[in-house]
């Protein structure tokens, strides 16, 4: 039989999705993106060189690797075109290996005129998105108005929708943000000039994981952001646009939910966040600092700084249970090298009171106090190391106390951005 594993972020996003994707690719046939769109930023590091992906699916750099994005990601036609001609210079083919569904929804230059707008709008109270217009697109795709990829390949209902769909938005653009309006003819003339480099990739997504699994495939569900930013279980309003927990990988590919067989949650071994929003176990001090440098927290699509934290198990618990993780992959181990003790959050105090689940509402985020549990560090380096028994001993306690008190096993463990620094201790092909 053939294994259909979801890989997402058990967090905030950054979680080292790409990485671990990346490596475990050569044992699929398959990868598939199914939501979010180029807000994304996904590193691979192979022998030192570095490619940092937002929609391509992080099996690209296996030749033999087939590429989809399913309908429930918000794709940008530019940015995708950007990003493939990123990757030919260097060397890579994409030709007959990436697959586009013609359900996906677009992100066309008003939605990212419109995010920027909001977001100066609301001053000190901004969400703090990437810019890219997701929010805007994914408002189109609920409200039925949206363009949707394959849509694009008929010039009159393409004329027709941009239409009306400018018509409505430069009004917003222009009485309610005075900003400028977006005019049609270059639009559609930029659109239909890259029609031709568009139109092969055209494919009926759920058909071929359809496909994929009737002829025993394994395949390979990629999220992008994190747990925390799902619009409906993450930290309300500061999150994303898209479900990004697992469920989604079945609605936003067009595959049933019944075959899946992993779902292997990423967390760092601390926390991180971009970005505006509630962050309960954030440090603002020499710790912090620690793990913003040693573990090179910046956003690898904004450059901004990321903002830096322990590992938070009331939070991870809550994505083990939204998602059902069935293994955690823990990354970044090595960042933590050199601390002297660590600390994890088992527990949150509110009003005096003790509860292991965060609070729905996030308005209430900012009066808890994290409880930790300090533990021993380690002195001795944990990068690179490539089986469990080369970690320090006080680095396998770590682990060990985190997977007990998650209450599922570590399947994995990532010791540096190189893909081969990794270590398997349960295969998640064999879930
Ligand atoms: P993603 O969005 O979840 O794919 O993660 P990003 O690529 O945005 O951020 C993860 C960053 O950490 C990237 O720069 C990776 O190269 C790097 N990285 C991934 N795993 C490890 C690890 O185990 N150790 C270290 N030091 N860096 C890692
Ligand atoms: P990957 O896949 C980390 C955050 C933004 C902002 C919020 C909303 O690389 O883990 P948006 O542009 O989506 O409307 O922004 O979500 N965000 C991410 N943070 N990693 C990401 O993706 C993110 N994608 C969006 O910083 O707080
Ligand atoms: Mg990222």
């Amino acid at each position: 039989m053939g294994k259909f594993i979801v890989i997402l972020g058990a967090q905030w996003g950054d979680e080292g999705k790409g990485k671990i994707v990346d490596f475990l690719m050569h044992r699929a046939s398959a990868v598939v993106r199914f939501q979010g769109g180029h807000n994304a930023g996904h590193t691979l590091v192979i022998n030192g060189k570095k490619t940092i992906l937002k929609l391509i699916p992080s099996g690209i750099l296996h030749p033999n690797a087939q590429c989809l994005i399913g309908n429930g990601v918000v794709l940008s036609p530019n940015a995708l075109l950007e990003e493939i001609a990123i990757l030919k210079q260097n060397g890579v083919s994409i030709e007959n290996r990436l697959h586009i569904s013609d359900a996906c929804t677009l992100i066309l230059p008003y939605h990212v005129s419109l995010d920027r707008a909001r977001e100066a709008a609301k001053g000190d109270k901004k969400i703090g998105t990437t810019g890219r217009g997701i929010g805007p697109a994914y408002e189109d795709k609920v409200a039925r108005r949206a363009i949707r990829f394959g849509e694009l390949f008929d010039e009159k209902i393409l004329r027709n929708k941009l239409e009306d769909i400018l018509h409505y938005h430069n009004f917003i653009l222009t009485q309610y943000h005075h900003e400028e309006p977006i005019a049609l003819e270059p639009l559609l003339e930029n659109l239909l000039s890259i029609i031709p480099q568009l139109k092969p990739m055209r494919a009926d997504v759920a058909l071929l994981l359809d496909e994929y699994h009737r002829t025993n495939k394994n395949v390979i569900f990629e999220g992008a952001q994190g747990t925390l930013l799902d619009i409906d279980h993450g930290t309300y309003p500061y999150v994303t646009s898209s479900n990004t927990t697992a469920g989604a990988a079945a609605v936003g590919s067009g595959f049933g939910p019944r075959y899946l067989n992993t779902i292997l949650g990423i967390a760092k071994a601390y926390t991180t966040r971009v970005g505006s929003g509630p962050f309960p176990t954030e440090q603002n001090n020499e710790v912090g600092q620690h793990l913003s440098k040693q573990g090179n927290e910046f956003g690898s699509v904004t450059g901004r700084p990321r903002r830096c934290g322990y590992l938070d198990l009331v939070l991870l618990k809550r994505a083990i249970q939204l998602n059902s993780i069935s293994g955690l992959c823990i990354t970044k181990l090595d960042v933590l090298d050199g601390l002297k003790t660590i600390k994890v959050c088992t527990n949150y105090r509110l009003h005096g009171k003790e509860y292991q689940a965060p609070p729905i509402n996030t308005e209430e985020w900012s009066d808890i106090e994290p409880i930790y549990e300090e533990l021993e560090g380690w002195q001795a380096p944990t990068a690179h190391c490539r089986s469990f028994n080369e970690l320090p001993l006080q680095a396998q306690q770590y682990l060990l106390r985190v997977e007990a008190l998650a209450g599922v096993p570590i399947d994995m463990i990532s010791t540096g951005s190189e893909r081969e620094d990794s270590i398997i201790l349960r295969d998640p092909f064999e879930g």
